[in-house]
């Protein structure tokens, strides 16, 4: 090697030494880059779509007729005399403590003359959504907010009970 030659030499591996320490040396505190950004990210598990949230009980077809349970004309009778007896009576004679108060009055449910031929899906959107939802009057309230679809098809069975002369189904 000349004399030139060694002093590009060194040179050249000093260089190289420095970029090798500069390259090693990185200062400890330079910001590591997260770790998540060195692997792809996963693909998201194939999930089912998730179910569309519960629809609030308002439309006027009863959600659960397919349901096989037999509308309860007892237990209807209990939410009857909550929800319904102090506009219509606790008989259905129309004479509940509320019922001075309003005009048109609340339907006699023991007028098998006027009950009777309504039929069960009339009654049930009238009590599911309200008076209003049949040309009625807005008094009588929609109850879809407090009672089930089975609850109300278990009051229209009680309703039937108080009809006179009696429903015929
Ligand atoms: C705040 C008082 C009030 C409550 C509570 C109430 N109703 Fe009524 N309801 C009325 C009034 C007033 C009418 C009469 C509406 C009209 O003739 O325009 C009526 C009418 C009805 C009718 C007859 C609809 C028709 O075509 O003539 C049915 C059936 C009925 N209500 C069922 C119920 C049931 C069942 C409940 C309880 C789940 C209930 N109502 C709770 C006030 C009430």
């Amino acid at each position: 090697m000349s004399a030139t030659q060694r002093t590009i030499f060194s040179t050249a591996v000093g260089t190289a030494l420095a970029l090798f320490a500069f390259g090693c040396g990185e200062p400890s505190d330079a910001p590591t880059p997260p770790k998540a950004a060195e692997r792809a990210p996963a693909p998201p598990p194939a999930k089912p779509p998730a179910p569309p949230p519960a629809p609030a009980n308002t439309q006027d077809t009863p959600s659960d007729q397919s349901a096989l349970v037999e509308a309860d004309a007892k237990a209807g009778e209990a939410d009857y005399q909550i929800f319904c007896a102090s506009c219509h009576g606790p008989g259905g004679a129309g004479d509940g403590p509320v019922a001075q108060a309003l005009t048109p009055k609340p339907a006699r449910h023991d007028d098998g003359a006027y009950m009777n031929p309504l039929t069960d899906d009339y009654l049930f959107k009238v009590i599911k959504l309200g008076g209003a939802s049949v040309g009625k009057s807005p008094m009588m309230a929609p109850l879809g907010g407090s009672l089930s679809d089975q609850q109300i098809r278990n009051v229209i069975a009680f309703i039937r009970t108080l009809a006179d002369p009696p429903y015929q189904p």
